[in-house]
């Protein structure tokens, strides 16, 4: 069966109306074969007003509903991604060109943040704070925010979604999700998916999720317009830039997931087989277009010349090619423009010195843009080293001190998400301390990528600052009000404050 078809068939078993992937200005590729496989409708700017007006008319009503009851539609959002996990899993494979292991990972991701979200409908508890008046109670309560929107990058093209999605519901807040330019199709699906649990559901106002599909203008829309409280956004650090002023100047609150250009340590004592295979998946995996995946490898000079060959061999044999293959590890790149920049950074790499191995162009199916992913041994921390390029390069670089080598991890101007890979505790407490590492995520003996949701996921400095998914992430998506009731019959004022009448 052509892509095309295959494509055409899914989307119908996952329930997206077929008038939604025909006859629209915007054409939806596969980066498997670089074929179009769709044709979808943008949403104008005014049809984004609407849509934020739509979704604020739903928040007046989905905030009444107790918050147990708002769970019980995300349990039943979660039973149809349990049914739909195979379709839309390979709809992942087929839009974001990852793995079908990793496209079913993805939707896994979105199950599980349902679970979470379920029980989290049943706890989002204020504190009770000590007064310093008689007969007074002082409290904290957390209520609904508004309408969340959710702007995503093509590598997760739904896991974000649900990471928001789940917790918004739960909190009483609407979303409205501009998905990708790279990535509508999975975004009419998770829609499709999601209005089949609202129908169960029975009585949710209309507009609880609604999708708008477009580029640059429809995002601006999105973030200039008052009604979106809290606007998410997962991408560059660049539309990071442009967004967050925008935000702010309104003062909307804003998550921002950005850049990463994460580093792992691989200290003398670190177990190398469980460093091959962490190192491996974390740079190698989704074709280094996660942003967790591993840029920098910090390795101790002693163990240098035992690890390196490995990992080049290791390199020199993963098998790329068609994700949808079940021994193919790395899948295309998204675009021809990714590979662009690759052969940019990596022309950059041996200006500065590196050695490189790997980066050539393989033979895949039909245009699709695949690669060899890359090592580049460097002299130091240079430029290149330092920018995020969305692609399958490793800088390698060698360290003698702990010390140094948390220095090096902690230059870099995104701070995302590390590790160390060590046997000894004490390094492994030290880079996890406030004189460890800088980023959000600290990880020991594992990759810097492939994080479960139950932790808030996020980082530091030009990532953004925002935490989504588990711990206590919700709090972004209530406002917190605090609350002082007084049940005597004096009106005692704090700070001794005297003003009789
Ligand atoms: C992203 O690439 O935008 O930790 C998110 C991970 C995934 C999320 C990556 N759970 O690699």
């Amino acid at each position: 069966m052509s892509l095309v078809a295959e494509t055409a068939a899914l989307l119908t078993r996952l329930g997206v109306p077929a008038a939604l992937m025909q006859g629209g200005q915007r054409a939806a590729t596969s980066p498997i074969t670089g074929e179009t496989i769709a044709d979808v409708h943008d949403t104008s700017a005014e049809g984004v007003d609407q849509v934020l007006n739509a979704a604020h008319q739903a928040y007046l009503a989905w905030r009444a509903v107790p918050a147990p009851r708002r769970g019980e539609l995300v349990r039943l959002l979660g039973e149809e991604l349990r049914a739909a996990k195979a379709d839309l899993g390979l709809l992942v494979t087929i839009e974001a060109g990852k793995t079908l292991s990793e496209g079913l990972g993805e939707v896994q991701e979105m199950i599980d943040i349902c679970d979470y979200a379920v029980g989290l409908s049943r706890q989002l508890f204020g504190l009770t704070l000590a007064t310093e008046r008689a007969d007074h109670r002082m409290m904290e309560t957390w209520h609904p925010l508004g309408v969340v929107a959710v702007i995503s990058a093509f590598n997760f093209p739904v896991a974000v979604w649900s990471w928001n999605a789940a917790i918004a519901l739960v909190c009483g807040d609407p979303v409205v999700w501009k998905p990708s330019e790279k990535t509508p199709l999975t975004a009419l699906a998770t829609q499709a998916i999601f209005e089949r649990a609202s129908v169960r559901f029975g009585d949710a106002p209309a507009n609880l999720s609604t999708v708008v599909l477009g580029g640059r203008d429809v995002g601006e829309a999105l973030v200039r317009s008052p009604l979106a409280r809290l606007v998410s956004a997962t991408g560059s650090t660049a539309m990071g830039r442009s967004v967050g002023p925008i935000v702010a100047a309104r003062f909307g609150r804003s998550l921002l997931e950005l850049g990463g250009n994460n580093a792992t340590i691989v200290a003398p004592s670190a177990d190398l087989d469980l460093t091959l295979r962490g190192v491996a998946f974390a740079a190698m995996g989704t074709a280094g277009q996660r942003c967790t995946s591993l840029r920098r490898l910090l390795v101790h000079r002693s163990v240098y010349d035992a690890f390196l060959p490995r990992l080049k061999a290791a390199y020199a044999s993963v098998k790329i090619g068609d994700p949808r293959a079940a021994d193919t590890l790395v899948g295309p790149l998204i675009d021809a423009s990714s590979l662009d920049a690759m052969e940019r950074a990596l022309a950059g790499a041996r200006d500065q010195g590196g050695s490189v191995c790997g980066g050539q162009r393989v033979v895949g199916p039909g245009q699709g843009v695949y690669v060899r992913p890359a090592i580049a041994e460097m002299p130091s921390q240079s430029d290149i080293v330092l920018r995020e390029t969305f692609a399958p390069i490793l800088y390698v670089l060698s360290y003698d001190e702990l010390d140094e080598a948390i220095a090096i991890n902690n230059a870099a101007p995104q701070g995302l998400s590390s590790s160390i890979f060590t046997n000894d505790v004490r390094e492994a407490e030290r880079f996890c301390s406030a004189t460890g590492s800088d980023c959000g995520i600290a990880n020991v003996n594992i990759g810097p990528s492939g994080a479960e949701i139950g932790g808030a996921f996020g980082g530091e400095k030009e990532t953004g600052g925002g935490r989504e998914a588990g711990s206590d992430s919700w709090k972004a998506y209530m406002r917190r009000a605090t609350n002082t009731v007084n049940y005597g019959s004096s009106l005692p004022l704090a700070q001794g404050v005297k003003f009789d009448i």
